[in-house]
C-alpha cells in the first residue's frame, strides 16, 4: 500500500508515524527520501556548506573528509534544515561507534539503566557485555547484555526526561572529542562558535521508535542541533510547526548527519523505524565496515579500533542504530534562570571522564511498544 495522502489535518503527522511503524502489511517506503541517491527530486535542493571555516586537517583529525567533499541538502518548505551525507571518512565510523557503546557508557554519564539499577550493576556496560556479544553466533538470540538494553546515554548537561529541563546541578563534562567534531560540523553549517553542552544518544533495536517531539528544551533556540547517525538505516519524519503539517519521510543511513536550524530547529520530528539494512549478516559489508585489507582509520589522536573491540562493536550494530544528538543549551554570555552569570559550569571539560516535547515514558530513551 502506499503512503496515505495525508491531509492537512489534525492527526497528519501520527498517521504517517503509525504508516511508517506498521509490520504487516509492511509500508511501501517509495516516497522515502534518500539523500545518498542526490537530488531526486524538486523538494530536495543543493546546500553550500562554509568550505573555509574547517581546515582539512582538522577534518581528518575528527574523522571527516574535506568539507568541499560533503554532499549537503535542503528540503523545500524547511529552512535551516541540512542533511549531510555521510561526510565520514571510510574507516572512522567505527571510532564513533566504540565511544558510544564503550566511553560514553561510562560513569559520570548518565543511561536508562541508571534509573532501576545500582551504580555497581551499571558500572562497566561495554566490559559486562562484551564477551557474550563476541561470542554469540549471527542470528542466535542469547540473554539480553546490558549493551542491549541501553535505550540512551546523556552528556554534559543531562536531560531531565520528567521536568523537559537542564539544571546547572545536573552536569558533567561534556566529551572534548565529541565537542571537537559537533564544532566542526556547526562551522561548516554556519555556525561559527558552536558550544556542544549536552548530549542525548539513542540506542535503538529492530522494533524501537522515537515518538513524535520538538527539541525545545535548550535556552537558545538559535544554535542549531546536531544529529549523527551510526549502524542500520532508519526512517525519519520531518515535519512543521503543527502537528497537523504532513510530515516528509527520509532515510537516515549510517554516517548521515542533520543539521536543525532557523526555522527547522522547532520542527517536529519522529522516527519511526529502523531497517535492516542489506545485505547484514556477518561479513558486515555496511558502511561502517572498518574496510577490508585497509587499516583502520585512526581519529582524535587514537588508534583504529582493534579486532577485540570491533568484534562487539559489529555484532552489536547488526542489529542496532545508534544516534547522537547534540545541544547548545545556553547563548553566549547566557546562564540558567537564577543562576548568577560566569557561574555555569565548566562545559568543556578537557577530559574524557566521561520543552523538549518529546513522546517517551518518563524514564525518557526510545520506545518498543507498538504505538
Ligand atoms: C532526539 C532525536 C533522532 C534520532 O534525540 O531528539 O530527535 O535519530 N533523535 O535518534
Ligand atoms: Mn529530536
Amino acid at each position: 500500500m502506499a503512503a496515505p495522502m495525508v491531509e492537512r489535518g489534525e492527526d497528519a503527522f501520527r498517521t504517517l508515524f503509525k504508516f511508517y511503524r506498521r509490520k504487516h502489511p509492511p509500508p511501501d517506503l517509495s516516497n522515502v527520501l534518500d539523500f545518498s541517491k542526490g537530488i531526486v527530486c524538486d523538494k530536495v535542493l543543493s546546500t553550500n556548506l562554509e568550505v573555509s571555516a574547517v581546515s582539512d586537517g582538522e577534518a581528518s583529525r575528527a574523522g571527516l573528509r574535506p568539507v568541499r567533499d560533503w554532499r549537503a541538502f535542503g528540503l523545500q518548505g524547511c529552512p535551516g534544515f541540512i542533511f549531510i551525507a555521510n561526510p565520514f571518512l571510510r574507516g572512522s565510523q567505527p571510532h564513533w561507534l566504540r565511544r558510544c557503546l564503550k566511553t560514553y557508557t561510562q560513569k559520570p554519564n548518565v543511561c536508562n539503566l541508571d534509573m532501576h539499577m545500582s551504580p555497581n550493576e551499571t558500572d562497566d556496560i561495554w566490559g559486562k557485555s562484551a564477551d557474550t556479544l563476541r561470542r554469540v553466533p549471527c542470528g542466535k538470540k542469547e540473554p539480553k547484555t546490558l549493551l542491549e538494553k541501553l535505550r540512551w546515554v546523556t552528556l554534559g548537561y543531562h536531560y531531565n526526561w520528567n521536568t523537559k529541563t537542564y539544571s546547572p546541578e545536573h552536569h558533567t563534562p561534556f566529551p572534548a572529542d565529541l565537542q571537537r567534531l559537533s564544532g566542526l560540523v556547526a562551522a561548516a553549517a554556519g555556525f561559527p562558535g558552536f558550544n556542544a553542552e549536552a548530549g542525548i544518544l539513542n540506542y535503538y533495536r529492530f522494533d524501537s521508535s522515537l515518538g513524535i517531539h520538538v527539541d525545545e528544551s535548550e535556552l537558545d533556540l538559535s544554535r542549531p542541533l546536531l544529529s549523527f547517525c551510526f549502524g542500520q538505516s532508519a526512517i525519519f519524519l520531518l515535519g512543521g510547526p503543527r502537528r497537523e503539517d504532513p510530515p516528509t519521510a527520509m532515510y537516515m543511513h549510517s554516517g548521515d548527519v542533520m543539521v536543525m536550524s532557523g526555522q527547522s530547529r522547532l520542527l517536529y520530528h519522529a522516527v519511526p523505524r529502523i531497517l535492516q539494512d542489506p545485505p547484514p549478516p556477518c561479513s558486515l559489508g555496511t558502511s561502517l565496515s572498518r574496510g577490508q585489507g585497509s587499516p583502520e582509520r585512526g581519529v582524535s589522536g587514537e588508534g583504529g579500533v582493534d579486532g577485540e573491540d570491533w568484534a562487539v562493536c559489529s555484532r552489536y550494530i547488526q542489529s542496532s542504530r545508534v544516534n547522537m544528538t547534540v545541544r547548545q543549551v545556553l547563548g553566549p554570555g547566557q546562564s540558567f534562570p537564577g543562576v548568577p552569570k560566569g557561574s555555569a559550569p565548566d562545559a568543556e571539560g578537557g577530559g574524557e571522564g566521561g520543552g523538549q516535547k518529546r513522546r517517551r515514558s518518563s524514564s525518557g530513551g526510545t520506545e518498543s511498544s507498538d504505538t
